[in-house]
């Protein structure tokens, strides 16, 4: 019988939005260890040249790197525009980038008594506008040169679930002053998963979508990471690394039946 790597990504150019991320790093990962060619975009020049020279450590190969503001439709097109002209096909797109508020970056003016429309605005436009504008100029790149494809979109178990407030209580603060995760995450994370079930229906013939909703990764703080892991029944939060395989799974051309679904992987978080 012969023997095959069942999840290779040999020569598959695969775009990661957010790719100068903590995520994006192990995203980017993924398709290396798997002989595929990772494409990072993002707005943060520097953090993209910081995943970009890890990478280089790790499989000796360059990365191609972009930074573009997805809110940005005419930087998008001329992204495309410069693929078309270096004849590199694209075989997937990873929607990874948004706003993530992390634990300590939550502070009171996010309430929703307090949420600033500029704020909402932002997460909104990054979040959501954003990845749906580079979703469909790949749909009409896929289109263009008769091509199929896949996207992924990064979704949360905060997709699924509401946010629990109270992990992030400060027990010498009064409710008003209670630091929160904002709506717009939830708004964000939730409406990824719609716009993945739309695009997983729209063309069939050219187009697979899935989403998923990945639970919260350690985090350099033992109280929260302990507050939140007793809401987890596997008790403890995730590893990147733990992500990697999913990926590799979902892009691969042995996942093709998957189509639509929202992959949790979150240690049970959002079945209690
Ligand atoms: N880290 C976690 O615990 C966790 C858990 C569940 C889901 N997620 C999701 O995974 C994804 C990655 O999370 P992360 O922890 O790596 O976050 P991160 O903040 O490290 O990375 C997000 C990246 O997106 C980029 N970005 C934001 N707006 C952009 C824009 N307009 N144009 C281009 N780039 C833009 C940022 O510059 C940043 O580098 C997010 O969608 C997040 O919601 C993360």
């Amino acid at each position: 019988m012969k023997t095959e790597d069942r999840f290779s990504l040999k020569n598959q150019n695969i775009i990661i939005t957010g790719g100068g991320g903590k995520l994006g790093f192990y995203h980017a990962f993924a398709i290396l260890e798997k002989k595929g060619n990772p494409i990072l975009i993002d707005l943060d020049k520097k953090k993209l040249i910081q995943n970009k020279d890890k990478l280089f450590e790790l499989f000796n190969k360059k990365v191609s790197i972009y930074k573009i503001d997805l809110t940005k439709k005419t930087q998008l097109i001329k992204f495309f525009n410069h693929q078309e002209k270096n004849k590199i096909m694209i075989n997937a797109l990873i929607n990874n980038a948004d706003i993530n508020s992390k634990f300590n970056d939550l502070n009171e003016n996010l309430r929703i008594e307090n949420l600033n429309l500029n704020f909402w605005q932002k997460h909104i436009n990054a979040g959501l506008t954003g990845n749906f504008l580079i979703s469909s100029l790949y749909y009409k790149y896929l289109c263009k040169f008769n091509l199929t494809g896949q996207i992924i979109n990064i979704s949360s178990d905060l997709g699924i679930i509401s946010p629990d407030q109270r992990l992030y209580k400060d027990t010498k603060k009064n409710f008003k002053q209670q630091h929160v995760k904002p709506i717009s995450y939830s708004v964000v994370k939730h409406g990824l998963i719609g716009i993945t079930k739309y695009f997983s229906t729209y063309d069939t013939k050219r187009l697979r979508c899935n989403a998923i909703a990945f639970g919260g990764v350690k985090v350099n703080d033992k109280k929260f990471e302990k507050r939140v892991s007793e809401l987890i029944p596997l008790n403890r939060m995730a590893n990147a690394e733990e992500y990697i395989t999913t990926m590799q799974y979902l892009l691969s051309p042995k996942s093709t039946y998957v189509n639509g679904s929202t992959l949790i992987v979150d240690g049970g978080r959002t079945i209690i």
